[in-house]
């Protein structure tokens, strides 16, 4: 048997069949679901994408939405220019193609948000095309396959992945095909390997040689840096007022806390609200990619309701509405359990 029979068969029989873009299996549901699953993983994106396609079934829903109820559809999984990207994606689907997802990779490539990668897996899974791809599961199971033991980050190396992922890609059964290749590398072929299991295990490299600890070559982790940034939290009663953030920089266009690069700016904020009492709470700790953040929140209650200067888009927002507000998902966090928590013992009020 070759390759790409041994993976169809073995996808068949114990690949993954219930993940909820597969029923059905329409080039809107595994675009959406592609995007998502492109910094998370399936287990988190599952009830992200029943509740996304349960408010937005087409894409012409999609495209008629405003930004605001995506993101906050969105809140949580992060990589948020995902979400930008995908609903500028809706418009021209609708507008440059009948609201239909094009499934050729040429087509879905001119997208917002669709790179090779992505076009390559919407049009094997969506059009059953023989486009190959080249993920984290797939690079380690064609790694151990072929017994390379050098950083697969090289861009040598990386090239060399994709021409032989495209090369074994068979001319039919390709949704099969690409989803098994997933499937083995998010579970025999896994960061610990169970090679007696495996449908590739006679031809498989790696398998052979007694190499699947060493491949894929682990990368040096960096150290990132910290940077510390002020958050106020305004409170009258149950609300608390909210910004929305620039579209540029971390968490675009979310809704969030008012930001202060350091404790002066903040306080110089504060000397034009009377207020009843100034707390700073503990510090929340959040890692992005590149650096982890540390925000130090201060909570103020007011008397009454007031507005900041130099924040654009302000909304004092009650308690019980904010998950109608697209926010990363510490602040949610810290609004939704701590600042409760405080509230319900009396300690702000
Ligand atoms: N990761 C990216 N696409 C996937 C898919 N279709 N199934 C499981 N994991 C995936």
């Amino acid at each position: 048997m070759n390759f790409a029979q041994a993976i169809i068969s073995w996808q068949k029989k114990y690949g993954r069949h219930d993940l909820p873009w597969q029923h059905p299996i329409t080039p809107y549901r595994v675009w959406i679901s592609e995007i998502m699953l492109q910094q998370t993983q399936v287990k988190t994106v599952r009830g992200y994408f029943t509740r996304f396609m349960e408010a937005f079934p087409t894409v012409s829903d999609l495209a008629a939405a405003d930004l605001d109820s995506v993101n906050a559809l969105w809140a949580g999984l992060g990589y948020y220019r995902r979400a930008r990207n995908m609903h500028q994606a809706a418009k021209i689907i609708v507008t440059d193609h009948q609201g239909n997802v094009p499934v050729q990779p040429e087509l879905l490539v001119q997208l917002p948000g669709i790179g090779t990668s992505t076009a390559h897996a919407i049009a094997s899974i969506a059009g059953n095309l023989p486009f190959a791809i080249l993920d984290a599961n797939v690079k380690r199971v064609l790694a151990r396959y072929y017994g390379i033991e050098e950083d697969l980050e090289k861009t040598s190396i990386k090239k060399m992945l994709f021409n032989s992922a495209q090369a074994l890609m068979p001319p039919s059964e390709c949704r099969t095909y690409t989803q098994g290749m997933m499937d083995l590398g998010a579970s025999l072929c896994g960061k610990v390997a169970q090679c007696s299991h495996c449908p590739l295990r006679e031809a498989c490299t790696a398998c052979a040689k007694h190499l699947q600890t060493t491949i894929p070559k682990k990368k040096k982790r960096k150290q990132k840096p910290t940077r510390v940034k002020h958050y106020l939290v305004l409170l009258v009663k149950q609300q608390v007022l909210l910004i929305k953030r620039p579209a540029d920089g971390v968490w675009p266009e979310l809704w969030c806390l008012p930001e202060f690069e350091d404790a002066p700016s903040m306080l110089s904020t504060l000397h034009t609200l009377s207020s009843n009492s100034l707390i700073q709470a503990e510090t929340i700790e959040h890692s992005f990619t590149h650096y982890h953040l540390q925000i130090v929140p201060y909570i103020l209650t007011l008397h009454s309701t007031k507005q900041l200067s130099n924040h654009v888009q302000q909304a004092w927002v009650h308690f019980a509405d904010l998950n109608q507000y697209g926010m990363p998902a510490p602040i949610e966090k810290f609004l939704l359990s701590d600042i409760l928590d405080h509230q319900n013992m009396g300690v702000l009020v």
